[in-house]
């Protein structure tokens, strides 16, 4: 009785007391309903127990089914780029691991296509190393272009498709010294690369990927500095972000003169970033700023013309592209689920983390719904074909390879299914590789490496690819 008594007090009589209930109901609606059309708009999606267990039924006819890879991670020998000169600098590596030989797939391609073929890929995504083909800036290395050529022949072969990387993570010795991805040149020299590339290698390749995670390259690069340069610089991530916008267009403009028929497109690394609390608007604020400016900001520059960047606590850029044919398609790399928390404490004011499901040995969380979540979006903002360039995890005791593909296909066949254009699928990655700064700990490959004697064995996720492949009738 009495809390009523003094609610009657609080507002009898006092017409700003009215004002002030007045406010605060009318911003608890809004919030409230701001909540409720954002938990409609975006509901979370569940696959069903079993959803994961079917076959798939129908691709479209032409669809490329395979595995992907990069030149640094696999081949062995690669001393010429600014990975190599990173890797031997104390503390940067885990273990103290360096690429060195890798998995000497530069001399064993043989051996790899025979992998392929046994699990009856139709395609295979690589890179092709920058700094082997242009050791030294406008110099050209015959033999290793007549390797790639050799390659890429060997591949036709067999009927495997390629799609080929021109820019995965390793830039030339020569180029990083004078500023890698914020060299003034860096565009005009990417695109020369790109040029010679398609005179050389030009008719065996009809689906080019500029850049393999422009994202990664800014972020690892230039904020967290575990990646070279190994700087920890906002103002500097903005120009390296603006330099790979103008590589990719210079690239793009380049590929689309010599090779007017191939389908040109970048990678970027995409991660479905959720709130962390539903009902809290400051959560989906940051979750949409995580990916505003991680997932969209490269792809939305490039298909409009127009460089933007704008995120909290970095320097804004907004100008316009000088040249640049859009892409043909969006290479999708995805490989887990964030969740975003609002953090007034933080840097940046975003904290984000795992999702509560299963995670794979480096800790990120196996999250296939996410797969359809972000095709959606991709196709609502670019409409333009699509190909998952990059899926795959470190998988050590190989329990959760096979289950993982199966899961992440039906993702995609779900996309397929809502009018999705996915018109390809690669499983990263063929073999066990140099994983970066995790050195060679993580162990993503459908073939596990043993890197003494360089055997390659499947692991079950390889007998799952084979079953899927047989499903698709890739071979
Ligand atoms: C991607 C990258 C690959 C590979 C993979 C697994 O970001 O493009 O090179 O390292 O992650 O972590």
């Amino acid at each position: 009785m009495s809390l009523i008594r003094s609610a009657i007090d609080f507002v009898s009589l006092r017409p700003w007391r009215w004002v002030s209930l007045s406010v605060v109901a009318a911003l608890s609606i809004t919030y409230l309903a701001a909540i409720l059309y954002l938990v409609w708009a975006y509901p979370t999606i569940t696959f069903s127990p079993g959803d994961e267990t079917k076959p798939i039924v129908k691709m479209p006819d032409d669809f490329l089914f395979g595995t992907a890879t990069s030149a640094h991670q696999i081949e062995g020998g690669n001393d010429k780029n600014d990975w190599a000169a990173f890797e031997r600098e104390a503390g940067r590596i885990k273990h103290g691991d360096v690429s060195g030989q890798a998995c000497d797939s530069w001399n064993r391609i043989d051996d790899d296509i025979a992998l392929m073929q046994e699990l009856g890929a139709n395609s295979y995504r690589f890179s092709i190393e920058w700094s082997r083909l242009e050791p030294t800036d406008g110099v050209w290395d015959d033999a290793a272009w007549n390797h790639y050529a050799g390659q890429l022949k060997k591949l036709k072969a067999h009927g495997i498709a390629p799609m080929v990387t021109l820019l995965h993570f390793t830039l030339p010795h020569w180029l990083a010294q004078r500023g890698g991805a914020t060299a003034a040149d860096f565009p005009e020299k990417f695109g020369r690369f790109a040029r010679v590339a398609a005179e050389r290698l030009g008719p065996d390749v009809a689906l080019w990927c500029t850049i393999n995670e422009p994202n990664i390259m800014m972020y690892f690069g230039y904020v967290t500095g575990i990646f070279p340069p190994g700087k920890k610089s906002n103002a500097d991530a903005v120009h390296a972000f603006a330099g790979l916008v103008r590589a990719h267009a210079a690239a793009t403009v380049a590929l689309k003169q010599v090779a007017p028929k191939a389908k040109v497109g970048a990678a970027i690394h995409l991660v479905d970033f959720e709130p962390k609390q539903r009902w809290n608007l400051a959560d989906w604020g940051a979750a949409h700023a995580a990916a505003s400016a991680f997932n969209w900001a490269f792809c939305d520059s490039i298909q409009s013309g127009h460089i933007r960047f704008n995120a909290p606590g970095f320097p804004s850029i907004n100008e316009p592209l000088p040249a640049c044919a859009p892409v043909d398609f969006i290479g999708v790399n995805y490989y887990r689920r964030d969740l975003v928390h609002f953090a007034l404490t933080t840097p940046g004011l975003i904290e984000t983390g795992p999702g509560p499901g299963e995670q794979n040995d480096l800790g990120w969380e196996i999250h296939p719904e996410g797969l359809l979540v972000l095709l959606r979006e991709v196709h609502h903002r670019y409409h333009v074909p699509i190909y998952i360039t990059e899926n795959g995890l470190a998988d050590a005791h190989d329990t959760k390879r096979a289950p993982f593909l199966r899961q992440h296909l039906h993702a995609l066949q779900r996309a397929v299914n809502e009018g999705i254009p996915v018109k390809g699928y690669y499983h990263w990655s063929l073999l066990d590789n140099f994983e970066w700064a995790e050195g060679f700990e993580p162990r993503f490959g459908l073939y596990k490496m043993n890197y003494k004697t360089l055997s390659r064995t499947p692991t079950a996720g390889a007998e799952m690819f084979k079953k899927i492949a047989r499903e698709l009738g890739t071979k």
